[in-house]
C-alpha cells in the first residue's frame, strides 16, 4: 500500500485544527500509520526542506516550519501521494480548490496548515526523517 508523508505545520497546532484536520484526511479514507508531535529546530526545518534551499522563501520557510510544534504522519491509502495532494489543495490557498483543507483552514502561501510529499520517492526519504521503520505500526 502506497505512503506518504504529511505534516501539521505549526499554524495547524496554534489554531487547534489537530482534529479538524485529521479528521478530514481519515474521512478520505487515509490510515495513520505513525505519528509524532515535534518542534523542529530551525537546523532540522533547514534539512527536511533541503530542496529549497535556494529559493527566496527559504528563510521564512524555516523560520515558520521552527516556530512551534508540528504533527508529522505517516499515511496509507491506495494511491496516497497525489490522493493526499488533491485533499489538501494548491500551496497557496487562495489557488485551492473549494472544500480541501488548505482552502478551508490556510490563510496563506507560508502557512498554509500542512505539508503532503510530492512523488512516491520523496514520500519514502521525508517519512525517513521522522520515523524509523519500528515506528510504522501494522494495521490490523
Ligand atoms: P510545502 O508543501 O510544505 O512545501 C514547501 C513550502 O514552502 C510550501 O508548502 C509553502 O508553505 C512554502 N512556501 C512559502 N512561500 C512559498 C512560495 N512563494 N512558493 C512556494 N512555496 C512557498
Amino acid at each position: 500500500m502506497e505512503k506518504t508523508l504529511a505534516i501539521l505545520k505549526p499554524d495547524c497546532v496554534r489554531k487547534n485544527l489537530i482534529g479538524d484536520v485529521i479528521k478530514q484526511i481519515t474521512e478520505a479514507g487515509f490510515r495513520v500509520r505513525g505519528m509524532r508531535m515535534v518542534w523542529l529546530t530551525a537546523e532540522t526545518a533547514g534539512g527536511f526542506y533541503e530542496v529549497h534551499r535556494e529559493r527566496p522563501f527559504f528563510q521564512d520557510l524555516v523560520a515558520f516550519m521552527s516556530s512551534g510544534p508540528c504533527v508529522p504522519i505517516v499515511l496509507e491509502k491506495d494511491n496516497a501521494v497525489a490522493d493526499f495532494r488533491a485533499l489538501i489543495g494548491a500551496t497557496d490557498p487562495a489557488d485551492a480548490a473549494e472544500g480541501t483543507v488548505r482552502k478551508r483552514f490556510a490563510d496563506s502561501k507560508g502557512e498554509n496548515i500542512v505539508h503532503g510529499s510530492d512523488s512516491v520517492e520523496n514520500a519514502a526519504i521525508e517519512i525517513g526523517y521522522f520515523f524509523a521503520g519500528r515506528d510504522l505500526v501494522a494495521l490490523g
